[in-house]
């Protein structure tokens, strides 16, 4: 199975880098932020929970999405393959999908860092106006970055299976970059 993570700031491109990927390469897109989202729509007890986090750019409880991510990571079609966007963030996170990957004998196939400036990033996401693309919140998700996502790029680093890709330039340019760090990634084969 090829499990591939996408690490980036808010406004890096995740999202936008991860559609074109996973429909290139056919496999599935889990997005903790896509899926909070869709809780909070539809009023459910999480989403009622997880709103107030989301509101304040903070991360939501690890348990809660790892409870999320496991249980969708155990439905096909995404056990046959996938592309974390914004999983893990913190090293609890890490450590909890180390865990769940393990039980399953799955390894992961790459870890892909994308790297943008500061400004352009405020400057994407106050273009887009999400509820939570305030200034505000913006500062706060870049800080919550920082310190508790940024650690995981030692992580996957001391593992060997980092890559970083310059995330500046056009959604073209940055798909080009990813797709020469895959392609120099020789566990990761396209299908
Ligand atoms: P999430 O939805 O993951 O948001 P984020 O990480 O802040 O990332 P964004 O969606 O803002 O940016 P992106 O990197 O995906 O870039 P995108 O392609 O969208 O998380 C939201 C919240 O949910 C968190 O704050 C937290 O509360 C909670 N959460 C989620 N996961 C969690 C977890 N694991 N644990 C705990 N809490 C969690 O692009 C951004 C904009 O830029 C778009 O408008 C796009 O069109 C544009 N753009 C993209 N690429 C380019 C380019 N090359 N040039 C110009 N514009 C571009």
């Amino acid at each position: 199975m090829m499990l591939i993570i996408f690490i980036g700031p808010p406004g890096s491109g995740k999202g936008t880098q991860a559609e074109r990927l996973c429909q290139r390469l056919g496999i599935q897109h889990l997005s903790t932020g896509d899926m909070l989202r869709a809780t909070i729509a539809a009023e459910t007890d999480l989403g009622v929970q997880a709103a107030v986090y989301l509101q304040r750019g903070e991360l939501v409880p690890d348990q809660l999405v790892v409870d999320m991510v496991g249980e969708t990571l155990a439905q096909s079609p995404y056990a046959e393959g996938c592309l974390l966007d914004g999983f893990p963030r913190s090293l609890p996170q890490a450590e909890a999908l180390d865990g769940l990957l393990e039980s399953r004998q799955i390894e992961i196939s790459q870890v892909l860092e994308l790297e943008v400036d500061q400004p352009e990033l405020i400057e994407r996401l106050l273009a887009r106006k999400r509820p939570d693309d305030t200034l505000a919140t913006i500062k706060n998700r870049l800080q919550v970055f920082q310190n508790q996502t940024s650690p995981l790029l030692d992580y996957y680093g001391q593992r060997g299976l980092l890559a970083s890709v310059n995330g500046n330039g056009t959604v073209d340019q940055v798909e080009d970059r990813v797709q020469s760090a895959m392609a120099s990634q020789s566990n990761v084969s396209e299908h």
